[in-house]
């Protein structure tokens, strides 16, 4: 294969990320086309010189493309998905991969019948601040893993709240927002075993849940905690921590700590803890080192990854059988919330 040929489905706001991505790869790729449910994106698709489409489908069987990047609203993102792979067509699909299991389900089968990959748009995997921090959770640099304890808090403006499928509770901050912390957890430290969690509505009033705060337990016998809120004002979230985009200016404070039996360790702006060879008790004083690293830019490597799947030279970083565990133990937060019960992930 020689130029990797990209259909755009949705064109909204990551969609217009994706784009710019694109622009920016370093892989020998090219948008094609764009489709998208609301004629207003029309004019994008003219700004970059490709066909648009005003349904998935059509843009489907009238280009020869080799993927398509789906990014429409989370509770959309199954159908175009399907088609894609029945059309013969990898798929870079937005987290959360689906709003539930049985979706995502449907689209793992549909991948393994067409033999096509899908990529799933958890983009914070392409950053080594992820990789170095599992390497020293899993290399037992901490110790043993006792303990997470993390954080996503912003303020999102009010005219996010302006489409209606923002009200509902697929694009609530648990679907929305704690499902990349959550991958980014497992990622770290194994699998989530067992979920208790509380969620309030009281700001809002929306369907959506306003706060939520969760005790996890991971397979590992690790114990874990976690606030999150799309409507509290704090400096505590991944992207305050590490300024990934210039919408959510950096307050560089890291969000996540994770403790040991020798060490802990903050997240993403790796600042460990340790003892310095001294007898590790609370009564010998702690020492910190920075772990500095680059921060990547993830929606391009992406991009670039996507093309090496698609040309069969990698396998997804994050599949969809691997996303689908990260939905399973997010959806468990809001199960767990609703029914009052501990749930098994
Ligand atoms: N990776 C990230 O950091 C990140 C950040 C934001 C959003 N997201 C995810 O991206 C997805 C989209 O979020 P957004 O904020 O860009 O939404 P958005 O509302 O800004 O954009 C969605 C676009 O999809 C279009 N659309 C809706 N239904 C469609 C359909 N059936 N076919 C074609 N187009 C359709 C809409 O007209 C709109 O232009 C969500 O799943 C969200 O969770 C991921």
């Amino acid at each position: 294969m020689t130029m990797v040929k990209l259909g755009l489905i949705g064109a909204g706001v990551i969609g217009r990320r994706h784009l710019s991505a694109i622009e920016r790869s370093t892989a020998d790729v090219q948008l094609v086309g764009i489709a998208d449910a609301t004629p207003a994106a029309a004019s994008l698709a003219a700004e970059a010189g490709v066909p648009f489409y005003a349904d998935a489908a059509h843009m489907l069987a009238e280009l020869a493309l080799d993927g398509v990047v789906v990014a429409t609203p989370t509770e959309h993102h199954v159908q175009p998905t399907l088609q894609a792979l029945d059309a013969g067509v990898h798929v870079l699909v937005e987290k959360p991969i689906t709003p539930s299991v049985e979706q995502a389900e449907a689209i793992i089968d549909a991948a393994k019948l067409n033999d096509r990959h899908v990529l799933v748009g958890h983009h914070r995997r392409y950053y080594q601040q992820l990789g170095k921090a599992r390497e020293l959770v899993q290399d037992g640099s901490l110790g043993t893993l006792l303990s997470v304890s993390g954080q996503w808090n912003m303020r999102k403006h009010d005219s996010y709240f302006e489409p209606a499928w923002r009200h509902k509770w697929e694009a609530g901050p648990v679907l929305t927002n704690l499902i990349h912390d959550m991958d980014a957890l497992r990622f770290i430290c194994g699998d989530v075993e067992a979920i208790s969690a509380e969620t309030s509505h009281a700001c809002r009033g929306f369907e959506k849940e306003d706060v939520a705060a969760l005790i996890l337990r991971f397979t590992s016998g690790a114990l874990g905690t976690f606030i999150l809120s799309d409507q509290a004002t704090s400096p505590w979230s991944w992207e305050y921590a590490t300024g990934e985009t210039s919408f959510f200016p950096k307050t560089g404070q890291n969000a996540v700590r994770f403790m040991g039996t020798e060490a802990a360790l903050e997240f993403p702006n790796l600042v460990l803890w340790h003892h310095n060879g001294e007898q590790a008790d609370w009564n010998h004083a702690l020492h910190q080192r920075s772990i500095p690293m680059a921060l990547a830019d993830a929606f391009k490597a992406q991009i670039d990854h996507f093309c090496d799947v698609i040309r069969g030279e990698a396998t997804p970083l994050i599949s969809a059988g691997d996303a689908t565990d990260s939905l399973r133990a997010t959806l468990a937060v809001l199960q767990a919330a609703k029914s009052g019960q501990r749930v098994l992930v």
